[in-house]
């Protein structure tokens, strides 16, 4: 077996910040050799609002897991997910040259449906191709070796503020690290947790974070549709702090140890006692009002997911419902909430397909920076030449690194 290069990931979030280096196995796993989590630092919702503490948080994180590792980290790939990011559909039409379609005519096809007029102070982040119709003939997945005169691509193009872009590569590079490129958070969380059969059936994921929540559907094995909602569980610590006179840290630490999203789960009588602010002043919280105030948010976060996904007019088309992971999907009573709303299949996931230094990272909340490892090991081997691919990676792998190719970057 080939020896495979390293990989790096860095997940850049409103609450955390994880880089990851790995190794890829040639049985698309990943074997994780250094780590390093470190506190997010001026970063909201996704967005970088601060240039010099974000820059130093990622530093940090990115000095964490090089020394992990033993090694130096060159470049990376790099979440990004604000709600700036938004995708449409374009649509490219080409004649096919020889009567039965080639390579050359999918290409040509596809880079027509990219030629659109990108607005000023906006940026492509990824090209992903949905289907093609050739002819009458429409929704054809794969057009090689068809027969026919009109071949049309159809693809799903993401775009991000420009700016922000720009801030969050300074910021990286400022740590010494090159951007290879930027994955939008939801589908580097999809790479990490969701199954071949959940892809290909119709499927949503959604990383319910600090500052925003993610959402991307995947249907007949490809991405439909993505959407960034700037909203997340920072806002139930916010509730919370406001509400009840808390320092926003320990209202974090209540809401880890003690909240629920469902009020009639906690008993009514339970009383909690909290340093308030000033010196010597405490506060008594009824148990059952914050899981009150902690559902009514959670309610108001998975309405807003529900209202995504029937704008994206594909909330009919998910037999396999939704997947949840991010941080806040932990909270306790939160995917009952979510049956409840959503009216669809729940299930919780934390990344599975990673091994080696993975104590911390086996959670929710790490869907998206072992996503990243994934993305870039697909990444390299779709820079092998197919013959030499077919040889080394039979089965399900070969298959992924196919699927990976219809994800394109710019
Ligand atoms: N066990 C838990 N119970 C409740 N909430 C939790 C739990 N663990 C983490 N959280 C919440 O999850 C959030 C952090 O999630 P995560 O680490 O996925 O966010 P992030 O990636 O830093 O942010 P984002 O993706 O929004 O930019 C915080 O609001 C935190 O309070
Ligand atoms: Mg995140």
């Amino acid at each position: 077996m080939e020896e495979q290069s390293l990989v790096v990931g860095i997940d850049v979030g409103t609450t955390k910040i994880c880089t990851l280096v790995g190794r890829p196995e040639t049985d698309g796993r990943v074997r994780v050799i250094g780590v390093g989590i470190e506190p997010s630092r001026g970063m909201s919702k996704g967005t970088v609002v601060d240039m010099r503490s974000a820059a130093q948080a990622i530093a940090r994180s990115v000095d964490k897991a090089a020394r992990t590792a033993g090694l130096e980290i060159a470049s990376a790939l790099v979440s990004l997910a604000a709600s700036h990011v938004s995708g449409e559909i374009s649509r490219g039409v080409v004649g096919v040259s020889g009567g039965v379609v080639d390579a050359r005519d999918v290409q040509r096809a596809v880079e027509s449906a990219q030629a659109i007029a990108v607005p000023q102070g906006r940026e492509i982040v990824h090209i992903i191709q949905r289907a093609f119709r050739l002819d009458e003939q429409e929704s054809v997945r794969e057009p090689l070796g068809m027969h026919g005169y009109r071949l049309e691509a159809e693809v799903h193009i993401i775009t991000a503020s420009k700016a922000s872009v720009a801030n969050l590569r300074e910021c990286v590079q400022a740590a010494g690290v090159d951007v290879a490129h930027f994955v939008l958070n939801p589908l580097a969380a999809g790479e990490a947790v969701l199954t071949d059969t959940e892809r290909e059936m119709g499927v949503a994921v959604c990383d319910v974070g600090g500052g925003t929540t993610d959402l991307a559907v995947y249907i007949g094995g490809d991405v439909w549709h993505t959407a960034v909602i700037p909203v997340g569980g920072n806002h139930i610590t916010r509730d919370l702090g406001y509400l009840f006179h808390l320092p926003l840290e320990r209202a974090e630490a209540v809401k880890l140890r003690h909240g629920h999203a469902d009020p009639a789960a906690v008993p009514a009588d339970e009383v909690l006692t909290v340093r308030s602010f000033g010196d010597a002043e405490t506060v008594h919280i009824q148990r059952r009002e914050m899981a009150e105030v902690i559902e009514a948010r959670v309610r108001e976060i998975l309405q807003m997911v529900h209202h995504e996904l029937h704008r994206s007019g594909y909330s009919g088309l998910l037999p396999a419902g939704v997947v949840f992971t991010g941080g806040s999907s932990l909270l306790k009573g939160f995917q009952a909430l979510a049956r409840e709303e959503l009216n669809l299949p729940v299930r919780l996931a934390k990344p599975e397909r990673a091994f080696g230094m993975v104590d911390r990272i086996q959670n929710p909340a790490f869907a998206t920076s072992v996503g990243l490892l994934h993305w870039a090991s697909l990444f390299e081997q779709s820079a092998i030449p197919p013959e030499e691919r077919r040889r080394s990676h039979e089965g399900e792998w070969a298959g992924k690194v196919k699927r990976f190719l219809r994800l394109l970057f710019p």
